[in-house]
């Protein structure tokens, strides 16, 4: 029985990319799924330097908020991963890929997630909680921020003396870990 082809993955990126990266670097070759285009909201991403060192074709959003123009720019993407970008989805486009698009978020929804919960701030709310814990989800994106059904977690522990920096560094490695192993999951029900 042959192959089918590889799922083709969509990328929605906004800074430096290292999720991007550990979805080039785990994809590469792989006959379940491949990158197959990276969008950027700003022309200044890291990302975008990622992406076209992996030969990857690459566009930026003039307006993140117009869902014909992501709509284009996705094309034939069957799977989107939101991976580091901070916009929120045009509800036509939510619709367009319902249970085929999905977003990295830095700590363990449903707590410390929605809106301006990003980046750094995520780490100061946990670190300011007392959690003992804390960690990377995958979830379903949908027209809200961090409210989609949960797909997967990875727990990472807090540890006395954590700073935002050091926290936000584990909390990373951990996301680099799931979101490679979530695309490929769903890209094998997908395919
Ligand atoms: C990551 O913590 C991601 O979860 C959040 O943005 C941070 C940077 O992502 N959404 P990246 O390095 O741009 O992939």
């Amino acid at each position: 029985m042959p192959h089918p082809p590889p799922v083709r993955v969509a990328v929605l990126v906004s800074g430096g990319g290292t999720n991007l990266q550990a979805l080039l670097d785990a994809l590469h070759d792989s006959p379940l799924a491949r990158v197959a285009r990276v969008i950027s909201s700003r022309a200044d991403a890291g990302a975008l330097e990622r992406a076209r060192r992996a030969s990857v074709p690459t566009a930026v959003l003039r307006d993140p908020g117009d869902p014909a123009e992501l709509l284009a720019a996705l094309g034939d993407a069957q799977l989107v991963v939101l991976a580091g970008y901070v916009k929120l989805v045009p509800a036509a486009v939510v619709s367009r890929f319902r249970g085929r698009m999905i977003n990295i978020h830095p700590a363990l929804l449903p707590e410390f997630g929605g809106p301006g919960m990003y980046g750094q701030h995520v780490h100061d709310a946990v670190l300011a909680s007392g959690a003992t814990e804390s960690g990377a989800t995958v979830h379903f994106a949908d027209e809200e921020f961090d409210r989609g059904k949960i797909i997967a977690q990875e727990r990472v522990p807090v540890r006395p003396g954590d700073t935002p920096d050091s926290l936000a560094a584990r909390v990373l490695e951990a996301e680099h870990r799931l979101l490679p192993r979530v695309v490929l999951d769903l890209a094998k029900r997908i395919g």
